[in-house]
C-alpha cells in the first residue's frame, strides 16, 4: 500500500465530518462549478476523497467518475451514493494513470485541493489533458504554498517530517500556470480564490 494511501485512509472519517458541513467556501466551490457545466457533461472528480463533491455535482450534469487513492474514502463515497439514492455516480479507488481510464472519456475534470499533492504534476496535467474530449474543460483549485511566507513553508516541511500533513509542492500561482498552459491548456479564469490559503482557482480547456 502506498504511503499517500495509508495517510487518507486514517483521516478518511476526519476529512468527511469536515466536508459534509458544507461551509460557504464549499458552496462556493460547487456554486462556481455548476455555473460552468452542463446536463451533457461527463465529469471526472480527481482525487473525489469521500465524495461529497461528486454528488452534489452529480444531479447537474450526465455522469460524475470519482476517483481517489484512499479505499477507505471511496468506500465512504459509495456509501453516500447509496444513502442518498444517486445513480448517474461510480466511485473507484484508483490513481490518475490507472489503465482502466480511457483517452477522451470526459468532457470536465475537477481536480481541487490535489494538484499541489501529487509527485509529477506535468506528467498528471498531461495525463488530465489526454482523459479529456477536445475542448473538453479542467476546473482546479490548488493551494500554492511557493506564495506563503518562508517561515510557514518550514513549518509545513517541519510537519511532513512529522507525518501530520502530506508532501506539498511550493507551487506559485505563476509557476502553476505557467505548468496548465504547458500541457496543452487554454487558461479561460485565473484567480486567487482564498487570499488566506492561497489557493488558485484555474479553469483551463484542452486545445488539441
Ligand atoms: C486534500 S484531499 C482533497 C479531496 C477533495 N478533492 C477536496 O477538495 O476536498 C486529497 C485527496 O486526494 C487523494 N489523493 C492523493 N494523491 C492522489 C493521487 N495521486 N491520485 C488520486 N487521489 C489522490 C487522497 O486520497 C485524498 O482523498
Amino acid at each position: 500500500m502506498k504511503q499517500e494511501e495509508t495517510f487518507w485512509d486514517k483521516r478518511s472519517r476526519q476529512y468527511d465530518a469536515a466536508v459534509t458541513k458544507r461551509d460557504a467556501n464549499y458552496i462556493n466551490i460547487i456554486d462556481s462549478t455548476i455555473a460552468l457545466l452542463s446536463s451533457k457533461d461527463v465529469v471526472l472528480d480527481f482525487a473525489c476523497a469521500s465524495g461529497e463533491y461528486s454528488l452534489d455535482l452529480a444531479p447537474c450534469v450526465q455522469r460524475v467518475h470519482g476517483i481517489d487513492l484512499s479505499t477507505r474514502m471511496i468506500e465512504l463515497a459509495n456509501k453516500k451514493a447509496r444513502e442518498r439514492q444517486i445513480a448517474n455516480v461510480t466511485f473507484d479507488s484508483a490513481d490518475v494513470f490507472d489503465a482502466s481510464l480511457n483517452r477522451g472519456a470526459y468532457s470536465a475534470i475537477v481536480a481541487f485541493n490535489i494538484l499541489h499533492l501529487v509527485n509529477d504534476l506535468p506528467g498528471v496535467l498531461a495525463r488530465l489533458h489526454e482523459l479529456l474530449k477536445t475542448d473538453g474543460v479542467l476546473i482546479s483549485l490548488t493551494p500554492c504554498l511557493g506564495e506563503k511566507s518562508w517561515l510557514f513553508r518550514h513549518m509545513v516541511g517541519l510537519a511532513h517530517k512529522l507525518g501530520a500533513v502530506p508532501s506539498i509542492s511550493n507551487l506559485t500561482s505563476s509557476s502553476l500556470a505557467s505548468l496548465v498552459a504547458g500541457n496543452g491548456f487554454e487558461i479561460t479564469e485565473n484567480r486567487t480564490w482564498n487570499k488566506k490559503h492561497r489557493a488558485q482557482w484555474i479553469v483551463a480547456h484542452k486545445l488539441r
